[in-house]
């Protein structure tokens, strides 16, 4: 077996995750714990969570899947409009056909509209691919690096969604860390992006930066830096319909913008993800919804800002608070959460939990985080899944939970953190 796929570590869905789904298990099966349920804050999928979805975005899926729902349904006009001239774009008119392969054409100009209003630069609709979710974007465009002898290297932050670290021991890539400054809300600093470079010039030959913002696992945010983009930068940059206020995880929708590339390159990446035929239709015109909102004076403008308004009002509450509770407790320090559904508190854990973890033959954070699990039925994941500075430990959580479970998960945290200080000091 190719040993690559041995070596890659994914902690989001690792041991812990297992363990937790075992615990969930053994509850049902009527076990006698501390506790009645787990609460899963390890990861980032809002609707798993109960969140609910965007009324306009499942309206459109809903007569694009069925069309008789159009006529049958007394659906907001610009739904069923759009409903028809998306399935118009699909062939014979059902979301079961396969699409073009980048996704379907007037999605790519609604995405490539998207990102010149967002952006205020022109965006050319046949530079964008509309993808399964950002993570089938990133590996194809990963995939364009040479492995070999030196690899081509690829700098990654440090810590970091475990994606891309996976991807590059999967394709045998070399990843390059670069550290964030935790005491500089984890912001990027260039005399260590400088220094890491240096480094790697003894093992690879670095052709890539992998830049993440908002920040997973710490929830930053990074700042304009002036021009976007020269003559000379090559730059691919993803975006999801997973996260933010709609959280279509499942869905699997989102989409990558190319800008810059080398034209042969840019072909041979188009005939590889050919081969792939297309992104799901369903995920394609979740992303179109996203892409393309009400807009103010038509019929479904009202409810989506109502819905999308009350989503990120409530993530900015529970932000806070999640941020304000693990700084008001013992031994914890936690940056702010600027844009993103997570936070990467740093610990301090006593010597002898150190040792107790170490005679288990685990990383520190790891044995603080199944001790969590196992007391309380939360689940986190450890820091040491995503990379920290050698001697500091961190884990990961979402604000996912609803609010009233949000409070409850944080109460228990709390005990549980000084029983646990408590213990081993
Ligand atoms: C930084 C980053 N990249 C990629 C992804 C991939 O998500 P998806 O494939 O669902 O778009 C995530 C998901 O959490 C992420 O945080």
């Amino acid at each position: 077996m190719k040993q690559n796929v041995v070596k890659l570590e994914y902690a989001v869905r690792g041991p812990l995750v297992i363990r937790a789904a075992a615990i969930e298990n053994e509850l049902k099966k009527g076990a006698n714990k501390p506790f009645k349920k787990v609460i899963r804050a390890n990861l980032g999928d809002a609707h798993a969570m109960g969140a609910k979805p965007i009324t306009f975005i499942r309206q459109i899926l809903a007569c694009a899947s069925f069309p008789e729902l159009i006529e049958k349904y007394d659906f907001p006009s610009d739904v069923k409009q759009r409903a028809n001239e998306l399935l118009d774009a699909c062939g014979g008119r059902s979301v079961g056909a396969y699409s073009a392969s980048y996704g379907i054409e007037i999605i790519r100009k609604d995405v490539a509209k998207y990102i010149e209003d967002r952006d205020g630069h022109p965006s050319n609709w046949e530079d964008v691919l509309i993808t399964a979710g950002a993570s089938m974007g990133i590996k194809s465009i990963l995939n364009l690096f040479a492995p070999g002898n030196p690899p081509d290297g690829v700098l990654i932050p440090i810590p970091q969604y475990p994606l891309y670290s996976a991807t590059l021991v999967e394709f045998g890539l070399e990843g390059v860390g670069y550290y964030l400054d935790e005491d500089k809300g984890w912001g990027l600093d260039m005399n260590e992006l400088k220094g890491a470079l240096e480094k790697s010039k003894k093992t690879c030959c670095v052709k890539c930066i992998v830049i993440i913002n908002p920040g997973n696992p710490t929830g930053q945010v990074l700042r304009e830096m002036g021009k976007p983009y020269t003559d000379e930068v090559e730059l691919t940059s993803f975006m999801t319909i997973s996260k933010g206020y709609m959280g279509e995880c499942g869905l699997r929708g989102g989409w990558l913008e190319i800008v810059n590339m080398d034209k042969e390159v840019q072909t041979h990446l188009y005939k590889a993800l050919s081969a792939m035929l297309c992104p799901t239709v369903l995920g394609q015109i979740a992303t179109d919804a996203v892409a393309r909102p009400p807009k103010q004076g038509e019929p479904s403008y009202d409810l989506y800002i109502k819905e999308k308004t009350a989503v990120l009002d409530s993530l900015k509450t529970r932000a806070k608070l999640v941020v304000d509770t693990f700084n008001s407790m013992e031994g914890f320090k936690c940056n702010p959460i600027q844009g993103a559904m997570y936070c990467f508190p740093r610990i301090q854990l006593p010597p002898k939990a150190i040792e107790a973890a170490k005679a288990e033959g685990k990383a520190a954070d790891v044995f603080y985080a199944f001790s969590l699990l196992e007391e309380t039925g939360i689940c986190i994941v450890a820091g040491s899944g995503f990379k920290q500075r050698p001697g500091t430990y961190h884990f990961r959580t979402t604000i996912l939970p609803q609010p009233e479970l949000l409070n409850e998960m944080l109460t228990i945290f709390k005990e549980f953190h000084q029983k646990f200080t408590k213990k081993y000091s």
